[in-house]
């Protein structure tokens, strides 16, 4: 199988991590691909929304299947070309990717198709802004309408805090991602990351984890797309796999099929578990940045066989995906001043020697100089992820190899994982 994998972050070298296992493949090409992807498999220098470039690459290594890594080549309609190619494509249309790319979308659909979610206004204007946030209490979650890579959601303890993020998103902070913003009811709970599989018809629950929105440890600072994750996480008991099962994947897909968009891809259902249940935080159209490092580390199946069944309608000839009875956990090293204004080009040392059995370090925003040198690239710069028959184990390793990678520029959060932790042992 010759794949085309489109992507260059943490998530991408997971991914390609995984492919590369894969007794069934023959070519991995990756588009644009980073540093460490590059030690992986081959890389070309095609944008992830170029779709052109990217159906001109697929062509030219006669891929059988082209696997969408990020939200912007969704909403940049590279699915919608690969079919008009007759390319077969992982990763859903522009249409049914609108479930990531709009969240007023999202919410007239969790309301026509009776998802439960929280109460919310969209507004187009700071008076109408004001006026929303007059129905609700602090704290205020206001969010950017469109994708602002995980740095367009804020949730403001005080009403001034509030006015600030709606001025700052329709003043254009975001560009046209901002045109609106969503004003929406604080959900109080436990967040969960839960994902699913769709071939159009057949859906599969395909794994669950827990991420850490915030910068800094104790849930403080910012949001940002995610500062580390553990997986399996014991907020997803059974019975709550079960009501997100049937309350928000299968309403989700049966929907939007009904909307004409049939869903190919996976589906990431970001929720907060509430004393009422589930409630839907937003949905991705996508797998998750880090939840998808902690989770090829624990996945056993090979993947390949998964991406291309969901791309061909075959969903329904495969087994339950199997995951090793182990925990796993992903800790973000982000550039000094992420979200904000990421420091660029700190050296990083060490990151790529062996740093132990189960350790395993993908990369997002690196470069690699003409000399060889690993170099920050971006806000979130490495995920280190480790294996181990307990959290406490996974966590060990992947914190003790943080201590053996030089990046002064960076930092973490030390606090991965402390909500299941709490909790104590099993
Ligand atoms: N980690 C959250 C996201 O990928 O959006």
């Amino acid at each position: 199988m010759n794949i085309l994998l489109v992507g260059s972050g943490g998530r991408e070298h997971a991914l390609a991590w995984k492919i590369a296992q894969s007794p069934r493949l023959t070519r991995l090409v990756a588009a644009p691909g980073n540093p460490g992807m590059a030690k992986l498999c081959e890389t070309r220098a095609v944008g992830a929304t170029d779709v052109a470039g990217l159906m001109a690459l697929a062509r030219e290594i006669a891929a059988d299947l082209v696997v969408i890594g990020p939200e912007v080549s969704v909403a940049a309609g590279l699915a919608d070309a690969a079919a008009e190619a007759g390319v077969a494509c992982f990763g859903p249309t522009a249409a049914a990717g609108q479930l990531e790319s709009s969240k007023a979308f999202t919410k007239a659909f969790c309301d026509r198709y009776g998802l439960p979610t929280g109460a919310y206004r969209v507004c187009e204007t700071v008076e109408e802004a004001r006026a929303a946030l007059d129905e609700f209490a602090a704290p205020f979650v206001v969010k950017a309408d469109g994708l602002a890579a995980g740095k367009g959601v804020v949730v403001a303890a005080t009403r001034e805090e509030a006015e600030a993020a709606v001025e700052d998103a329709l003043g254009g902070r975001f560009g046209a991602a901002g045109a609106r913003v969503v004003i929406e009811e604080f959900l109080d709970g436990e967040i969960g990351s839960l994902f699913a599989l769709c071939d159009g018809e057949t859906s599969m629950l395909f794994g669950w984890a827990q991420d850490h929105k915030r910068a800094f440890d104790g849930d403080q600072g910012p949001n940002t797309g995610g500062m580390g994750v553990y997986s399996p996480a014991p907020v997803f008991t059974p019975e709550l796999v079960e009501q997100v099962r049937t309350r928000l994947v299968e309403p989700a897909f049966a929907g939007i099929a009904a909307d004409g968009a049939p869903y190919r891809g996976v589906l990431f259902v970001e929720l907060m578990a509430t004393k009422d249940g589930p409630k839907l935080v937003e949905f991705n159209t996508r797998f998750g940045d880090p939840e998808c490092q902690a989770l090829m580390l624990r996945l056993d199946s090979d993947l390949a066989p998964y991406l291309m069944a969901c791309a061909t309608g075959r969903l329904s000839e495969l087994p339950q995906p199997k995951w090793r009875d182990e925990a796993a956990i992903c800790v973000v090293v982000a550039a000094k001043g992420y979200p904000g204004e990421p420091k660029p080009g700190g050296a990083i040392r060490g990151a790529e020697d062996d740093l132990g059995e189960d350790v395993v370090v993908f990369q997002a925003g690196t470069r690699r100089d003409a000399d060889g040198t690993l170099r920050a690239a971006g806000g979130r710069v490495l995920n280190v992820c480790a294996r181990g028959a307990t959290l406490e184990a996974a966590r060990e390793k992947a914190y003790g190899a943080i201590g053996k990678i030089d990046f002064a520029d960076g930092f973490c959060r030390t606090d991965i994982g402390w909500r299941a932790l709490a909790r104590g042992p099993k």
